[in-house]
């Protein structure tokens, strides 16, 4: 009974978009080169049905989409043989996502992505006190961020690559921001092998508003294996030193010279493990690149050596923040067997600055009612043989 309402569930749900075709016990959707699987993913311990989105190019590439927490459970790269294979940290029991992701595995991130001290701001004379889940600070949009969220997704129809829609209203006073603020993030998988993810959100008071992905990569398609043999390039001539919990201390402070300097590609172990007080303070890298230029332009490159694969991150953000998974800590199974041990996966999640409220130097993360919050990321892969 429960699974033949499932069914007209999804049946409806791919009607509306015109089109009804089973395969593999899928549903597929197609129109204007889409390609959009639709399928069960997994029920929350509240009882709430998780679906998952596949999106897939002409190449075969995919990307795996869930609707809690518009989270990226897979994303499959070519390597140098043409192989395609799953780059994306993740869990293997759908629960581990449903009741916390520690890791944020995947997720979309927000309202503010990245740390705010003291879990404190103030706006327009007036002060919010925001959820604190690390230390003193709040992180990424605090423990019921928009990672635990349910989106509501949808597929765009006259898109020219497979596009999702995803949406999310959060209500004011949500997590202790202010403003009634409504976000739609696009996931479209272009025929070049790219992942473009576009942020927009409006508000109905003045509030600040961070957004981000926070999928981590390992692109030796093995996550038993560390991260610290992938070359890394940053288009930033400087970075910004934190505190002991990971709150910017206000410095902009030139990489040259310093295990941060990633101007020239080079294997993130290189410098890992220098005796650096900043390394010191995030357990390897976790800070805030200041990127390079404006506009959407490339920011970073990465490149396996082992396999041939290469990502290319391109943004119209100031900021990255590159985190070498330094507190990835074993607790659990990997998708390819193993553990998901310290510095298994990486992360470059565009950005404005951490702590931006509460530092008046840095670009401003304020939006306003009237105002649209509106930025793009692109995740490019490529093999270098
Ligand atoms: C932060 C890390 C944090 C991690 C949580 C990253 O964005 O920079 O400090 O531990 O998210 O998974």
């Amino acid at each position: 009974m429960k699974k033949i309402s499932y069914n007209l569930i999804i049946i409806a749900f791919l009607c509306i978009f015109g089109c009804c075709k089973k395969e593999n016990n899928n549903q597929t959707q197609k129109g204007n080169m889409e390609n959009i699987q639709v399928s069960g993913y997994g029920v929350t311990a509240k009882g709430d049905t998780v679906k998952k989105y596949t999106l897939i190019n002409k190449n075969g590439m995919k990307v795996e989409v869930i609707n809690f927490g518009g989270i990226i459970t897979s994303l499959t790269a070519p390597d140098k043989n043409g192989k395609y294979e799953d780059v994306v940290l993740g869990f293997t029991k759908p629960e581990d996502y449903f009741n916390g992701n520690p890791y944020y595995f995947g997720a979309l991130i927000g309202r503010y992505g990245n740390r705010i001290a003291n879990a404190k701001f103030t706006l327009e004379g007036k002060t919010y006190d925001i959820d604190k889940n690390d230390g003193p600070n709040s992180l990424h949009g605090g423990k019921d961020g928009f990672h635990t969220k349910f989106w509501h997704i949808e597929s765009v129809k006259d898109a020219e690559f497979p596009t999702l829609k995803l949406t999310y209203t959060s209500e004011d006073g949500e997590e202790g921001y202010p403003g009634k603020l409504t976000t739609t993030v696009l996931y479209t998988l272009t025929d070049d092998n790219a992942l473009e993810i576009s942020y927009e959100a409006t508000t109905d008071k003045a509030t600040v508003v961070n957004l981000t992905q926070h999928s981590y990569f390992n692109l030796s398609g093995n996550f038993t294996k560390t991260i610290t043999d992938h070359e890394l390039q940053i288009n930033a001539d400087q970075f910004l030193p934190v505190n002991e919990t990971l709150i910017p201390t206000g410095e902009q402070k030139a990489v040259k010279g310093s295990p941060f300097d990633f101007t020239v590609s080079k294997p993130i172990g290189k410098d890992i493990n220098a005796a650096d007080d900043q390394l010191k303070k995030g357990k390897g890298y976790d800070h805030n690149w200041i990127l390079n230029g404006t506009g959407l332009r490339s920011i970073a490159k990465v490149y396996h050596p082992e396999s041939g694969r290469v990502m290319e991150v391109f943004t119209d953000e100031p900021g990255v923040q590159f985190y070498s998974g330094n507190f990835l800590d074993g607790k659990f199974e990997t998708k390819t067997g193993g553990k998901n041990e310290f510095r298994t996966g990486f992360c470059l999640e565009t950005q404005h600055f951490p702590d931006s409220p509460n530092q008046a130097s840095f670009p401003s993360t304020e939006l306003k009612p009237g105002q649209k919050y509106q930025t793009k990321t692109i995740y490019k892969f490529s093999v270098k043989k």
